[in-house]
């Protein structure tokens, strides 16, 4: 949604363009695309167009995509079939395509269910208002390059969110995990110039943004173009710059975790003490095939390093079950690994294959019904150790960053822990985005209750 501080929900470009054509933003997937959803929507802004989050309205319907497993691309075919009802009542209609399926399907994609006219890819958003411009003159267009420096370094983006804000410092991976469509879609790695980041998040700070997340496909790659600097020297001088702001970033991966990183997390305050890694195995056969460059020893060698500096601080994860050839030992594995560290939240998944990818020339010879079981046994297992987790959480004091009112009951406020845990508490005078203490009473395997103190 698009508000001003008004809280009116469209925001006009300019008032002196008349019948300014309004655009519809839809976004799935990663944090990436939700980041870069606001590029695009500062893109559009800049060149006359209007935001909108009214979908009848609108003139122009983008899909920001993902391609990251097989259901994410069949989600979005079906929501297609679905808009052909605005079509019906507006002939004219622009729909476009964006992000990773844009850049996976290209050309397949135009026409698809007699509405897609317009496909862009990750790197060529700058592209968009001409492509939309012919677009309204009857001319299909698709823009795919992937780009070696392309950051958007000097677009402001269209940011949505009150409080908090995301700046992406670097695009691409280099990686190539096995499985990952994500190299071939984003393209390699390049990163954001260190003192734009900087003054960037200086100005979040001004205006009034509480709550930074560095963002990447690969953070720990990070590497200045200037300077060299790593991610951790980058950290660093972002937490120095707005010591009153929290700070996060995601994802990193395992490999990459540096001392460094983790000391620097350690050293300030305002860094949030969570830490997203991504494990994808118990297995060191399987991490291998993977293509990871770590095995389970290292990895629980990193956790044990993160909570000796940092003993509170929250970890999670994400997970593959029937990963090519994977074995009934190698599942155990990934279990033992997850009962060894008792991640407090994990993103868990069935291996999809993806065409370019090094795994989709492997067998996906793991039965349907054995993945499946696999996946529910992960997800069981991980349920109840967050259960467990957050209930020995009661009694402990947080400072909570407000965001909003709780989705169930009014009277409530639901706001983040450094710990990044949603905790629930009620209402007394507060505003979105004061910071409060409190506490914790009560607990679900997702969410904290509590009272102020
Ligand atoms: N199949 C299943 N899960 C995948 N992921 C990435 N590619 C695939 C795939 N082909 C998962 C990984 C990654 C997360 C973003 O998505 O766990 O960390
Ligand atoms: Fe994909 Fe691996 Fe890169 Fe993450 S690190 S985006 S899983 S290739």
């Amino acid at each position: 949604m698009y508000s001003d501080n008004n809280g009116n929900k469209e925001i006009e470009a300019t008032e002196i363009i008349p019948n300014t054509k309004k655009v519809y933003i839809e976004t799935y997937g990663c944090q990436m695309n939700v980041s870069d959803s606001e590029i695009v929507a500062g893109i559009l802004n800049s060149a006359g167009f209007a935001m909108t989050d009214d979908i009848a309205r609108s003139n122009v319907i983008l899909l920001n995509t993902c391609s990251v497993r097989d259901n994410a691309e069949a989600k979005i075919f079906k929501r297609l079939q679905h808009l052909r009802q605005f079509k019906k009542s507006n002939s004219k209609l622009i729909v476009g395509i964006l992000g990773c399926m844009a850049e996976r399907l290209r050309s397949k994609l135009i026409g698809r269910e007699g509405l897609v006219s317009i496909v862009v890819g990750p790197d060529e958003y700058r592209s968009l208002p001409e492509m939309l411009n012919h677009a309204f003159e009857g001319e299909s267009g698709i823009a795919v390059k992937l780009s070696r420096v392309e950051t958007y370094d000097d677009i402001i983006p269209l940011r949505t969110d009150g409080i908090s804000a995301w700046i992406s410092i670097m695009r691409g991976c280099d990686k190539f995990c096995s499985f990952c469509i994500v190299p071939f879609t984003r393209g390699r790695e390049r990163s954001k110039s260190m003192p734009v980041i900087i003054k960037e998040a200086k100005e979040l700070y001004e205006n009034g943004i509480m709550e930074l997340t560095l963002l990447g496909q690969n953070v720990n790659s990070y590497n200045d173009p200037d300077s060299n600097a790593n991610f951790a020297q980058l950290l660093r001088l972002v937490a120095a710059a707005v010591p009153r702001m929290r700070i996060r970033y995601t994802t990193s991966h395992p490999y990459d975790m540096s001392d460094e990183l983790i000391e620097t997390m350690a050293e300030f305050d305002n860094i949030c003490n969570f830490i997203h890694l991504p494990v994808q195995s118990g297995s060191d056969r399987i991490l291998e095939l993977m293509n990871r460059h770590y095995t389970a020893d290292s990895f629980l060698e990193r956790i044990k390093y993160i909570r000796k500096l940092m003993p509170d601080c929250a970890i999670s994860t994400d997970i593959i079950a029937g990963y090519p050839s994977e074995t009934a030992e190698d599942h155990q594995k990934t279990l033992e690994l997850i009962n060894k560290v008792r991640f407090d939240g994990a993103f868990m998944f069935k291996y999809s294959p993806r065409e370019n990818t090094k795994s989709w020339d492997m067998p996906d010879d793991v039965p349907e019904a054995i993945k499946q079981q696999r996946l529910t046994d992960i997800i069981n297992l991980q349920n109840n150790i967050a259960k467990e987790i957050n209930r020995d959480e009661r009694g402990n004091e947080y400072d909570v960053l407000v965001e909003g009112p709780s989705k169930k009951n009014k009277a409530e406020w639901q706001g983040r822990t450094s710990t990044n845990k949603v905790l629930i508490f009620p209402r007394a005078g507060e505003k979105i985005g004061d910071t409060v203490k409190v506490r914790v009473e009560g607990s679900t395997s997702a969410t904290l209750f509590g009272k102020k103190i």
